[in-house]
């Protein structure tokens, strides 16, 4: 049956806050749109959003770009970023991903990366390793990802602190638009410098690559650089303090499941997998109609915002037995934690690398790791989830 105008929830009605609230569960509302409303119209500052729950709706708009096409994401996150990936299909997409792929690749993350995730981790945590007590969010987690990301690019970025405010700024413009467009700007008004400096040099580094590589004939423009730029910094730093955090998260919170993991640490692997399931970094993306379209036997019309919650999908019983259970023996391979399809997480195996890395380091470095007394912490967010602390005490 199709939706009114008069009936259509709201986020806020359905999650009691925006998209970027610190809700703590929004798996019961998942639980019930999958049971009783699997492709939901909801009314959103944007305009009207159809939210797909059921795990088997989910890869199925996500392997169709003919009708599902990530063009919907211009109209979002695309106002803050410029043109980049996300909003690419087709030939167009695989050119401009290619340029970057290499960066990312399995072997590039065996090469030097290593090495340079581990000092960078290190560093971090040698400032606080003497206290006894710390934050690893805010001292850590929250830290790392960025310091990586600029590395890679080839951005020195000094106060990290304001880069990592504005690449939060830069992917909160669904809820506050004129927030995101002025980080769009301070980004812009802090590499373009970098940019004229860097275009007479021959790197090696990302950027270099972007600025000197070239797509179907044609060197990308200050502007593309620029947006790609403006996706890299929020994709490779927001998202990797989120995933190492609920794995912080889970292993504080379950001693034992902690110690099996010091003793064997080819585990911290299963627990990241299981962490990309259970507690999706990214809980959801984005597609636009071509034409009229229809899933789990709902009509959605050409021209329309299709919302895949990959949160809710990674939940769902018919695809994950008890899924509501952290279980790091299970079958979760199929977890769509990094995406599915032609946009596949460009930098899954960076983030796997840096929250193995960083786990690897605090147990080695922080004997007797514990969450601190009385100081209660939670996994937080809809359209982003995290915990919002973690203070530990160590010896
Ligand atoms: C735990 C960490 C991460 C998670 C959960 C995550 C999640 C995702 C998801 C769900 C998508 C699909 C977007 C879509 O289908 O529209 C995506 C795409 C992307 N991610 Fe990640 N990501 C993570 C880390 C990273 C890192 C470290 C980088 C490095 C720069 C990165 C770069 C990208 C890029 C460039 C895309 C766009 C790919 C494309 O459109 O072809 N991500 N990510």
């Amino acid at each position: 049956m199709s939706q009114t105008a008069v009936e259509m929830p709201t986020i806020q009605g359905l999650f009691g806050g925006n998209m970027m609230s610190p809700i703590e569960d929004p798996y019961r509302v998942y639980a019930r749109l999958r049971d009783e409303s699997p492709v939901l119209a909801v009314s959103t500052m944007m305009g009207i959003n159809y939210l797909v729950t059921r795990y088997e709706d989910v890869t199925a708009m996500l392997r169709d770009p003919e009708v599902f096409s990530s063009r919907g994401n211009a109209r979002a996150i695309g106002l803050v970023m410029g043109r980049t990936l996300l909003e690419m299909d087709g030939v167009e997409h695989v050119r401009h991903r290619n340029l970057i792929a290499p960066f990312f690749s399995p072997l590039a993350m065996r090469s030097e990366m290593p090495a340079v995730v581990d000092e960078i981790v290190n560093d971090l945590i040698d400032d606080f390793a003497g206290e006894g007590a710390a934050d690893l969010v805010s001292q850590f987690t929250f830290i790392f990802p960025m310091r990586v990301i600029a590395h890679i690019i080839g951005v020195p970025i000094d106060d990290h602190a304001a880069f990592h405010r504005m690449a939060l700024d830069l992917i909160s413009i669904a809820e506050d638009p004129a927030r995101g467009l002025a980080a769009s700007q301070e980004l812009v008004t802090f590499l373009q410098p970098l940019l004229d400096r860097r275009r007479g040099e021959q790197g090696v580094d990302l950027l270099s690559k972007l600025l000197h590589g070239d797509v179907d004939g044609h060197r990308l423009s200050d502007e593309e650089v620029l947006s790609f730029l403006r996706l890299l910094l929020p994709a490779g730093a927001d998202t990797t303090y989120r995933l190492t955090g609920t794995v912080l998260w889970v292993l504080l919170h379950d001693p034992e499941l902690m110690e099996r993991v010091r003793e064997d640490r080819s585990l911290i692997e299963r627990v990241i997998q299981e962490v990309l399931r259970w507690e999706s970094p990214v809980q959801l993306v984005s597609r636009e109609t071509t034409r009229d379209a229809e899933l789990a036997g709902a009509p959605i019309p050409a021209g329309m915002i299709v919302s895949a919650c990959i949160g809710a999908a990674n939940r769902d019983p018919a695809k994950f037995d008890g899924p509501n259970l952290f279980d790091i023996d299970r079958n979760n391979e199929d977890h769509v934690g990094f995406g599915f399809g032609r946009h596949f997480c460009a930098g899954s195996h960076l983030a796997r690398l840096e929250t193995r890395t960083a786990v690897n380091a605090l147990l080695d470095r922080l004997k007797d790791l514990r969450l601190a007394a009385g100081e209660p912490t939670r996994i937080v967010g809809v359209a982003f989830r995290s915990p919002d602390r973690l203070p530990i005490r160590f010896s």
